[in-house]
């Protein structure tokens, strides 16, 4: 009899809980109105190929947008992460307005590797490896000799060098975060400040206004709900703007992950210490900086061939690293122009000049553009959501206890990445650059982007497709695929538990 009893209650607990996670799922894929509103046109095949044609033909280069970028300026320039998505392209554009490579510095951790840079002046500039993580490494790269020509000019300071942990979110792990983005950048304006440069802009991250996403909601309201009347989660959806900036800083658990809670205070360390003498400032990218081979946005996506997504639905304000390069340079010269321009001392936005897409749209483009295999697998975001919550507690067990160190077999690829902070940062977010557009006279920089999203993805598999000319598979990216597969076998998992559960 009692067992009778026990048993009948645990199943009836199983159903509740499954019925629950079901109406979780539910709500996790479904695309709320107000934002369908703000993104309402999918790509279409038609105009992928359209756009894929004249690219192909007519690819967007430097000197296409020449006239846009501000400027050359009388000045030397030391660029972090210079040889970096956005740091590379901002040695670029500094090269195409006329700055002769002595004048340029890039301090870096990593040697020269974008195609684009091997080859013509970009190659010539000085590099100087450096970790910026130590105060010592970085005085060094700093205070090194400049050749005659430029020694007497003034010095403006890109600090574009960051590590990105995508999703851990436990102060138990922060000190990466900590060591290259926190100390790494007041490293950077020590030193900037000792060797007398006047202009210091910093790239941020959009990421900084992102809060967590409630997952949670109370399982009356989940389980009540109908499908035409769906409840929300807090915080799934979120404008990315700057006005955290002017509030009290939020708390670590506050953000969506140590990434951001690192940057958010690198970018408050850089726009305090603005002043006539060193005029500071900081531009965040919107979310997913994308535009250049191995970038983990879109080429990331297109190296894993098999795509297990929990996300497809989800809207993004992705950005092209053009873009982001032009908005520090339009900051420049607003700085230089006026040491006491209003627009100093705080960070803007900048996103793409185009509507926010969905994933599904970049899918879209990949799988009707891309030579190389692409399939796209649809997994349950709530199974992700409890995998991650699963990764999460586990890699943290032998940082609480160091005896487990030598027992517990690391978690290795890209699921490591698998943790509760991914999926707020992945929600639909819709991000303005309202301040940064506004004209100069107005407090803003002036900023137009001159890529937009579409032509942005599009280039890139035109490129993806050089690349591969001859190759039936991806080359294979080490961490882009390890997370195909460690997902493809949670994608496997899942659909044993669906049929578990019907
Ligand atoms: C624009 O900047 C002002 C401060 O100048 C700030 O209060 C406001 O929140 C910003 N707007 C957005 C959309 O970030």
């Amino acid at each position: 009899m009692v067992f009778l009893m026990v048993a009948v209650c645990a199943a009836s607990l199983s159903f509740l809980t499954y019925t629950y996670l079901a109406r979780l799922n539910r709500i996790l894929l479904n695309t709320p109105e107000s934002i369908q509103k703000v993104s309402p046109k999918r790509w279409t095949k038609d105009e992928l190929r359209q756009t894929y044609q004249r690219l192909e033909k007519n690819p967007i280069t430097i000197k296409d947008y020449a006239s846009r970028i501000p400027p050359k300026l009388d000045r030397r320039y030391i660029i972090t992460g210079g040889s970096g998505l956005v740091g590379g392209y901002i040695v670029l554009q500094l090269l195409e307005r006329g700055q002769p490579p002595e004048s340029i510095r890039i301090v870096e951790f990593r040697p020269l590797s974008r195609a684009d840079m091997l080859n013509g002046p970009a190659s010539t500039v000085d590099l100087v490896n450096t970790d910026i993580s130590s105060a010592e490494s970085t005085n060094k790269a700093f205070e090194k000799p400049w050749p005659s020509s430029v020694a007497h000019l003034p010095l403006t300071v890109f600090h574009t060098a960051a590590v990105i942990t995508p999703s851990d979110r436990s102060k138990l792990v922060y000190g990466l975060c900590e060591s290259v983005n926190e100390r790494g950048t007041q490293n950077i304006l020590n030193a900037a400040r000792k060797v007398g440069a006047d202009i210091l802009i910093s790239t941020s991250s959009g990421s900084i206004s992102i809060r967590p996403i409630k997952l949670w909601i109370s399982p009356w309201k989940a389980l009540t709900s109908s499908n035409a009347n769906l409840p929300e989660m807090k915080n799934r959806l979120q404008i990315m703007d700057e006005k955290d900036f002017f509030e009290p800083p939020r708390k670590h658990e506050e953000h969506f992950a140590n990434y951001a809670v690192s940057k958010a205070r690198a970018e408050r360390i850089v726009c305090k210490a603005n002043s006539p003498e060193l005029r500071t400032g900081s531009i965040r990218p919107a979310n997913g900086v994308y535009g250049q081979p191995g970038d983990n946005t879109l080429w990331g996506t297109l190296a894993m061939g098999d795509c297990p997504t929990w996300c497809a639905n989800v809207i993004q304000p992705f950005v092209h690293g053009i873009n982001v390069a032009l908005a520090h340079l339009d900051y420049e010269a607003v700085l230089a122009s006026n040491p006491r321009a209003p627009q100093a001392g705080r960070p803007f936005v900048v996103t793409d000049p185009s509507p926010p897409v969905s994933y599904l749209d970049m899918y879209q483009a990949i799988g009707t553009l891309s030579n190389t295999p692409f399939r796209l697998k649809l997994v349950p975001p709530i199974t992700m959501w409890l995998l991650s919550y699963a990764v999460e507690w586990y890699s943290l067990l032998p940082v609480k206890y160091p005896f487990l160190k030598r027992m517990l077999p690391e978690v290795k690829g890209d699921l490591r990445h698998m943790k509760p902070g991914l999926f707020s940062v992945t929600t639909h977010i819709v991000a303005t650059n309202d301040n940064a557009s506004r004209r100069v006279e107005e407090g803003g920089l002036g900023y137009t982007g001159v890529v937009t999203t579409l032509e942005g993805m599009v280039q890139e598999i035109v490129e993806w497709n050089i690349e591969h000319k001859g190759h039936k598979q991806a080359k294979k990216f080490q961490t882009s695929v390890s997370l195909a597969d460690e997902i493809a076998k949670a994608a496997e998992a899942a659909a044993v538990m669906e049929k578990l559960g019907k």
